[in-house]
């Protein structure tokens, strides 16, 4: 499909270059043409006058129009020649800039199809799952009342991810846009931490964890609120997540160059030095963590975590070592700088 448009722009290209250059080859050609009977004419008239200053009768002057006429196909060959070396220069370079100019559109395509297929195989499974059990349970006739409400039930935890997989599907959508950025008012890390803990709080306390959130800087930042809660929601939810029973997290913060740099610290599974590199990828789910059942997920928050840091211009990187803990650094630039960028 790409070579076709490919070719397509080149020919578009070539057509609007090609039909630049004939237009001035046709203006040269007649400005050269008028040139040469204008030469011809003076030349005849300075003759004339130097038969008439010596009193000589003027002779008949005849202007040989072969020549003439040789001298104008000489320069329309020699522009024709020029339009050929033309056409074929700019037939490469037509090629390659139409192969530039296609490029992002040919990676964001294969991007957006890469999305679709994973979104479509993320959302078959379960569904392909729950199809399956209902069908089993719906031809039993001696299916009790108790096992059906235990098969909804099921059923119902099923809805609830497939739930939470098209929010985060959404939210990965409208953060890829970034049409985020208007909504941007000044707000305090505090407020933002204080806010994305209480989404948490009851995971952590299912699992007794204790989440320490010390030394954030004081100073006013730029930015959607709504997506920072969320950003600091997905990475407690980790660091929660991946932590075993009766764990820590912390979230610090330190006041850095330009701007605030966060960190959100766990001694959980940690994260194998092969995985770490793909961790922000969607869909992206390391060995270790698929292995722990009760941690479903989807891959998914990582990559929304960045897309909300990329959004407010900021940076998140990932430290960790396996069975050891995690540490997530995310530095986003105060009011001040941000501006400036703008
Ligand atoms: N704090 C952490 N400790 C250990 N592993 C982590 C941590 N944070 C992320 N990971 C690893 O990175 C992967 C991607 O994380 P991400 O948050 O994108 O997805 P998820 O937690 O598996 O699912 P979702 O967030 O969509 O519910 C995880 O599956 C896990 O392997
Ligand atoms: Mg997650």
């Amino acid at each position: 499909m790409f070579n076709t448009a490919r070719r397509k722009l080149t020919a578009w290209y070539l057509v609007i270059l090609m039909s630049v250059s004939l237009s001035f080859s046709i203006v040269i050609y007649r400005g050269m043409a008028a040139e040469i009977d204008r030469f011809i004419q003076i030349q005849r008239l300075r003759i004339e006058r130097r038969f008439d200053e010596a009193g000589i009768p003027r002779p008949p002057i005849t202007v040989d129009k072969e020549v003439i006429n040789e001298i104008k196909q000489h320069l329309i060959l020699n522009l024709l020649g020029i339009n050929g070396i033309i056409f074929i220069v700019m037939g490469g370079l037509s090629y390659f800039l139409a192969g530039k100019t296609l490029q992002p559109i040919q990676e964001m395509m294969e991007e957006q199809n890469r999305f679709i297929s994973d979104a479509s195989h993320e959302l078959k499974t379960p569904l392909t799952a729950m199809k399956s059990s209902l069908e089993v349970y719906v031809r039993d006739p001696k299916l009790t009342l108790l096992e059906a409400k235990q098969v909804l039930k099921d059923n119902i935890c099923e809805v609830n991810r497939l739930q939470t997989l098209s929010e985060s599907l959404l939210t990965l959508s409208e953060n890829q846009l970034g049409n985020t950025n208007k909504s941007f008012v000044s707000l305090h890390l505090k407020t933002v931490l204080a806010k994305a803990y209480t989404l948490v709080k009851h995971n952590a306390m299912e699992k007794k964890i204790v989440v320490n959130i010390s030394s954030i800087p004081q100073q006013k930042m730029r930015g959607n609120e709504g997506k920072l809660v969320e950003l600091f929601t997905i990475l407690l939810d980790n660091a929660i997540k991946y932590s075993p029973n009766e764990g820590v997290v912390s979230i610090s913060g330190t006041k850095v160059k330009k701007g605030v740099e966060l960190k959100v610290v766990d001694k959980g599974i940690g994260i194998d030095k092969k995985d770490i590199p793909h961790v922000f990828d969607r869909f992206y789910r390391s060995d270790s963590a698929r292995n722990k059942i009760e941690t479903g997920g989807y891959g998914l928050g990582l990559s929304i975590a960045k897309k909300i840091v990329g959004l407010h211009k900021g940076t998140i990187c990932i430290e960790s070592v396996l069975h050891f803990g995690t540490t997530v650094l995310v530095w986003l630039p105060n009011s001040a700088h941000f501006q400036n960028d703008n």
